[in-house]
């Protein structure tokens, strides 16, 4: 595949897909200011060099909650990759099995929990959104844990969604709508067109036969507003930790003073996300939220960054400020747009690489040497 970095798989994903598609993928809430935060804040962080220390064996590998991984990396939870390409999740996790990273499947996925399991033999993250059934909520987490999933991550940034005007322009519904204006766009699309235009219905596979309509078209707007929890609260941690028993996660912090109430709740990990700017416009960059959650989590629980990672020296700098890793969104989704499971590939390929080129010219053989002396004070 032609693409040598995360920006090329953007560029061929915006030809493969059709428009409507390809921006509900690449776009953020209303003016976008903290989508493109997460980037420019990344970028404006400068790295220090340093020469002459033997750096013959580079060692990228990270242990997370008892597992070790390849790499200081995991697929981000994404609704709707199906809509990228037909087996759109089914390849993310078989590209993230092949290269020895944690995919997490999302709440909104078009593949069941019992697909992906079937699909791999190694376990896999589910992402929950708490829904209002709370016996619904328990299913997943039993369905969950019976599909062998090894973490659990709750999503809590999203009680309600971020208004995404490119969507709403778009009028964006699931599945996909055939207007006037739609069919032009999905018929100069061909490849995609017969791989998912014209493939099976799109549909919520988590939801089917659970009561909940999971297949006539919706904005996710409406979704979310019938069916997410407002009222879950600190008080529900407990409740989650016991259900699951196993490593709970929360993602979508970005407050230090949430994350220290996180800790002192039980749970096991940090993300640290404004839902790659899809959320609150104006809220902090992920990046620049992390310093201050890294200091009040001492060391506690594992920190993870998300949001804007497009480049391996991207995710050196995010282990810089005290993450343990970071999740990629939108930089497997380009990489499942332009290629499928060989695009997803692509993109762990480039950004592994990138990681292993910045680890050696700062002259860290280990991710353990990378601390805040990498970075240049500014
Ligand atoms: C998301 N994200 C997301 N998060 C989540 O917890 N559940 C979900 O269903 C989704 N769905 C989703 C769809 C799409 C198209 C995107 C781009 C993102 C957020 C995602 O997990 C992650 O936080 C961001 O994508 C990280 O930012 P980058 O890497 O895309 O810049």
């Amino acid at each position: 595949m032609n693409a040598i970095n995360i920006d090329d798989l953007r560029r061929l994903a915006r030809k493969r897909l059709p428009r409507v598609v390809f921006e509900f993928i690449d776009g953020g809430a209303q003016d976008e200011v903290t989508l493109r935060a997460n980037r420019n804040d990344l970028s404006m962080l400068r790295l220090m060099p340093r020469v002459l220390t033997d750096i013959t064996t580079r060692n990228q590998s990270v242990e997370l909650f008892g597992q070790h991984y390849a790499s200081p990396l995991v697929l981000a939870p994404t609704g709707l990759a199906g809509l990228l390409a037909r087996r759109g999740e089914l390849q993310a996790v078989r590209a993230a099995q092949s290269v020895n990273i944690p995919y997490c499947l999302s709440t909104m996925a078009t593949r069941s929990i019992e697909e992906i399991s079937a699909e791999v033999d190694s376990p896999h993250w589910f992402q929950l959104y708490v829904l209002r059934d709370r016996g619904l909520t328990r299913a997943f987490i039993e369905r969950a844990r019976a599909a062998r999933c090894s973490a659990l991550v709750l999503t809590v940034d999203t009680k309600m969604q971020g208004p995404r005007e490119r969507d709403i322009r778009n009028g964006f519904t699931v599945p996909p709508r055939f207007t006037l204006s739609t069919m032009f766009d999905f018929a100069t699309h061909l490849r995609w067109l017969f791989d998912v235009g014209l493939g099976p219905k799109i549909k919520f596979r988590n939801f089917e036969n659970t009561g909940i309509d999971s297949d006539s078209a919706l904005t996710i707007t409406q979704f979310i507003a019938n069916q997410y929890d407002l009222s879950v609260s600190w008080r529900d941690v407990e409740w989650f930790k016991s259900e699951w028993g196993g490593p709970v996660l929360l993602k979508g912090l970005l407050s230090p003073d949430d994350a220290t109430q996180a800790v002192d709740a039980g749970l096991d990990g940090i993300i640290v996300s404004n839902h790659g700017g899809r959320q609150l416009d104006g809220a902090i960059s992920a990046i620049a939220a992390l310093p201050a959650i890294s200091n009040a989590v001492e060391g506690r629980v594992p920190v993870i960054l998300d949001g804007g990672v497009r480049r391996g020296a991207d995710v050196i700098k995010a282990i810089a400020l005290g993450a343990s890793a970071c999740m990629i969104g939108r930089a497997w989704l380009y990489g499942l747009g332009a290629g499928g499971e060989a695009g997803v590939e692509r993109a762990l390929t480039i950004l592994r690489d990138e990681i292993d080129l910045a680890m050696a010219l700062l002259g860290c053989a280990e991710l353990s040497q990378i601390d805040d002396r990498v970075l240049v004070k500014q």
